[in-house]
């Protein structure tokens, strides 16, 4: 063969993988299942037979198997999806990592999601972008408790193809029987999802078997093997037929002659010259162009990453939407969802969390929890509270309305999360179901006596003076003795107090963290009404929590809410025990108590503290009265 023609057939050959490649489709998948069913092995597996290891990362995962020695000379593939040996041994866990291989057939993303503890946290992060899941299950153990949740989370988060692949075959002597037991169990767990012909694989990821080719190990089975399943199962299918719309992500004003809105476009398609409309201004304006990185386009359709022109300014900002003008998403302060609860701290109606919804960011509680799911029956069940890993349908209300859509229809405008507003850690993830109607039905009422007219009546401010403490503390009797020195002094004062509120209004709510966290709610909102009446409200509460004084704060403006933290030693409050309750809590007669079954979380920066132990009550109350004195003018 000539240099020549040798060089031609070369390139030609160059061309054609070029071709291949570029019309190969792209999957994404999530594995999930239970912990040490042996995640890191199969995606390893799939990584190394795809031949997708550099040279080097396999002479590393070589010595790593010999050094840890965990599969006697065997290559050990979670040594390599487990990461580094520094990091494993700084114990130094990995988020959700996306792992990418290409066989000849597909491209393939995989989220893989290290950390035992956090697996159902991290699958539900990898999970909303996934067309497919892969369900691991160990041969030894069947299905486990984990095994289901994953399974409903996945069906919720409305993943379609599902794989369920039981591994570890060789340590059941690769048995039939062992498979068509789990194989039962599994095709009734798929149909009470929507998981209607679920393909079921049987494979060890640690010695190959089935993993790209059937095994004569296993010659009863006669199905596909998983890279051929993997190659074969529908994609998501494109959401280009839906409404268009794009979350702005920034507006874009690079210089004065130029402004544009950019984001990534989550679901239909748009055309220079369409008519669009922004949520929630709702002003419209038509498409000038569509720029992007490498140019400009005349279409720009879901997923992309654009800059959209307009021919007019109109109002748009960060978190608003852009939508074809003839559809535009709705807005609204509360909605129904579902959520999957992810952390040990146990979710509680109307304490205050940071909701994330895109590029938006907003106060939420959740106002009902309606039902969680019992994970071994997928019935619903009855809830007050949710913990760890639970699955809950809850309402939820905002501080403000916000444009979005339900899950169903709009994976990216219908996905949230929670945050804890302490510690900032993600406590849960949620996917919207629908906008709560009674919502939009309401509407603030403006008057015209407002409480800046009934201060300049009364000659002072209004405020609510928040008194915080364990039981016995000396918060009634403090507060009490303020309250007669400002009544003395002309000041209009109400007085709320524990003992007594619990009398009338809120005589159905008794000592559980859900309660606590609704007595506080309702006197932080009956505060804000008398605060509004342009009263001086005293509150005497143990209000144990810090998120709940916190987001009673959040009812007032600046400079309305003083918390007084009155601060006693647990001894001396239990050696006080004013009403006996202590001794009685101590013999096992109040299980709640606060201080002995209950926490009390002591405040970092009251605007008052004191120190009970140190002063009188007459000393303290003067003290209070200097701080009050510029504040009430
Ligand atoms: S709070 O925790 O929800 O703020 P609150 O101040 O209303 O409590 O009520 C506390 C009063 O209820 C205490 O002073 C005590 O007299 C009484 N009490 C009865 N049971 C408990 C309990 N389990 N924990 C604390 N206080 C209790």
């Amino acid at each position: 063969m000539s240099k020549v023609k040798g060089q031609r057939q070369a390139e030609k050959a160059i061309d054609a993988y070029i071709e291949a490649q570029a019309q190969q489709d792209l999957l994404r998948f999530i594995t999930c299942g239970s912990v040490d069913d042996g995640k890191s092995t199969l995606i390893g597996r799939l990584l190394y037979e795809a031949k997708c290891l550099f040279e080097d990362q396999v002479s590393a995962l070589q010595n790593e198997s010999k050094r840890y020695g965990t599969q006697e000379g065997n290559l050990d593939f979670a040594l390599l999806v487990d990461g580094l040996s520094a990091e494993r041994e700084q114990g130094i866990t990995i988020d959700v990592a996306y792992r990418f291989f290409k066989t000849q057939k597909r491209s393939f993303i995989v989220a893989d999601t290290p950390g035992h503890e956090q697996y159902t946290r991290n699958m539900v992060t990898g999970a909303s972008t996934a067309d497919a899941a892969v369900l691991l299950i160990d041969a030894r153990y069947g299905v486990l408790a984990q095994t289901k949740r994953h399974a409903y989370i996945t069906s919720l988060l409305g993943v379609e193809s599902m794989i369920m692949v039981i591994n570890k075959m060789d340590l059941v002597d690769y048995a039939q029987k062992r498979f068509e037991e789990i194989s039962a169990e599994l095709n009734a767990l798929a149909h009470s999802l929507h998981y209607k012909a679920p393909l079921i694989i049987p494979v060890s990821a640690l010695k190959g078997d089935c993993v790209t080719e059937l095994s004569p190990n296993m010659p009863w089975y006669a199905g596909m093997s998983l890279v051929t399943a993997l190659e074969t199962i529908p994609k998501k299918q494109d959401d280009l037929d839906l409404a268009f719309r794009m979350p702005i992500q920034w507006v874009n004003r690079p210089h004065l002659d130029f402004r544009g809105v950019s984001g990534t476009v989550a679901a239909g398609q748009i055309k220079v010259g369409d008519e669009i409309s922004v949520v929630p201004s709702l002003q419209k304006a038509h498409i000038s162009k569509i720029v992007t990185m490498d140019g400009e386009l005349d279409t720009a359709i879901s997923q992309q990453a654009v800059t959209l022109v307009f021919d007019r300014e109109i109002d748009a900002s960060r978190g608003d939407v852009v939508c074809v003008s003839s559809n535009p998403v709705e807005t609204s302060d509360q909605f129904a969802a579902q959520v999957v609860w992810m952390v040990d701290e146990e979710a509680l109606c109307h304490r205050n969390y940071l909701l994330k919804m895109g590029t938006i960011t907003t106060n939420a509680s959740l106002t009902t929890i309606k039902h969680s799911i019992d994970i071994e029956s997928y019935q619903k069940r009855p809830a007050t509270s949710l913990k760890l890993n639970d699955i809950a349908r809850v309402d939820l209300k905002l501080d403000r309305p916000i444009p979005f859509e339900s899950y169903q229809d709009n994976q990216s405008l219908g996905s949230f999360i929670l945050i804890d507003r302490q510690n900032f850690n993600t406590v849960a993830a949620g996917m919207v179901k629908h906008p709560l109607r009674r919502a939009s039905n309401i509407h603030y009422h403006p008057h015209s006596i407002t409480q800046t007219s009934r201060e300049t009546m009364n000659g002072h401010k209004g405020m609510v003076l928040w008194f915080t403490g364990l039981s016995g503390s000396g918060k009634s009797t403090l507060a009490d003795h303020l309250e007669r020195r400002l009544h003395a002094m002309g000041i209009k004062t109400y007085l709320l107090d524990g003992d007594n509120v619990r009398h009338g209004l809120n005589q159905d709510l008794g000592f559980t963290p859900s309660d606590r966290v609704e007595n506080i709610r309702r006197v932080a909102e009956v505060a804000k009404l008398m605060v509004d009446a342009g009263l001086v409200v005293l509150t005497a509460f143990i209000s144990p929590y810090q998120a709940d004084r916190a987001r009673a704060r959040s009812l007032f403006k600046e400079g309305c809410f003083h918390e007084v933290f009155v601060d006693t030693p647990l001894e001396l409050a239990e050696e006080r025990d004013p009403k006996g309750l202590y001794k009685k809590a101590r013999a096992g007669e109040i299980p709640n108590f606060t201080g002995i079954g209950s926490p009390y979380e002591a405040p970092d920066h009251p605007e008052l503290h004191v120190k009970t132990a140190d002063l009188t009550p007459s000393e303290a109350v003067e003290e209070m009265i200097t701080y009050l004195e510029k504040r009430l003018k």
